[in-house]
């Protein structure tokens, strides 16, 4: 990748166990093309993260961190090398397969949260279990769980205008766990946030998915 090299930083913040890495990357190639000019981005980046690990991507504008969680969440592709999540290989050639791991396998926070702004935050937090259109038994309770562990239960039946960016940020962290993915991408869900507020709000993700990681080994056990 360019620019990122020895800035990136691993953090292995849980004692949760290792069920085998949940994502693997290997050789990633990208460029973008735009006229005669070719934008190398990614240059044979490999990188496995492992059950409850959380990975610190860091690196100037430009560096080419949202190509690579556009590459491994199957929104933009590479040009050459693999991802896997949760064991399954990433099917570029198939729209569907792309969509269907998004759907079930990852859950995306946003720069700009990407909340619908029609819908409260419940229905916002809810809309992995629609959109996957599978029989959930549990979604609503599941949702109520999630908003309530990521601490904007009382926030509920606000709609996105109705809420103040923590509280944007917090609704898109609850979206991203309802649906219990394999691995959740975050990219820069603190960018819009003062410094001081945004370290906070990094420790708050780091906690959030440390209960997943945990909860989930404890489920597996
Ligand atoms: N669709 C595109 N066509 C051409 N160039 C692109 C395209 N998307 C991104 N780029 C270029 O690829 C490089 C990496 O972009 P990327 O968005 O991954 O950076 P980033 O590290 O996420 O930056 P930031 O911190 O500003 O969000 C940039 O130089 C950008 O101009
Ligand atoms: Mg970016």
């Amino acid at each position: 990748m360019s620019g990122l090299g020895d800035t990136t930083t691993t953090n292995n913040i849980t004692s949760a166990g290792n069920d085998g890495p949940r994502v693997v990357i290997r050789d990633l190639v990208k460029s973008y093309r735009l006229g005669d000019e070719s934008i190398e981005v990614l240059r044979g980046l490999s990188l496995s993260v492992s059950a409850g690990e959380i990975v610190s991507i860091m690196g100037p504008s430009g560096s080419g961190k949202t190509t690579l969680l556009n590459c491994i969440s199957g929104i933009d592709s590479p040009d050459g090398g693999e991802v896997s999540i949760a064991g399954k290989i990433v099917d570029y050639a198939s729209e569907r397969a792309r969509t269907n791991l998004r759907r079930h396998d990852i859950g995306m926070v946003f720069q700009f949260f990407n909340l619908v702004p029609t819908l409260t935050v419940r229905e916002n937090v809810g809309l992995p279990f629609l959109i996957s259109r599978q029989k959930n038994d549990d979604a609503e309770e599941r949702v109520q769980k999630v908003l309530e562990q990521v601490g904007i239960a009382r926030r509920a039946d606000h709609r996105p205008y109705q809420l103040s960016g923590g509280e944007m940020q917090l609704a898109s962290i609850a979206r991203a766990l309802a649906h219990r993915p394999a691995a959740i991408l975050a990219d820069e869900p603190t960018g819009n946030v003062n410094p001081a507020v945004g370290r906070c709000d990094h420790e708050n993700i780091a906690r959030r998915c440390k209960i997943r990681a945990n909860r989930r080994v404890a489920r597996d056990a």
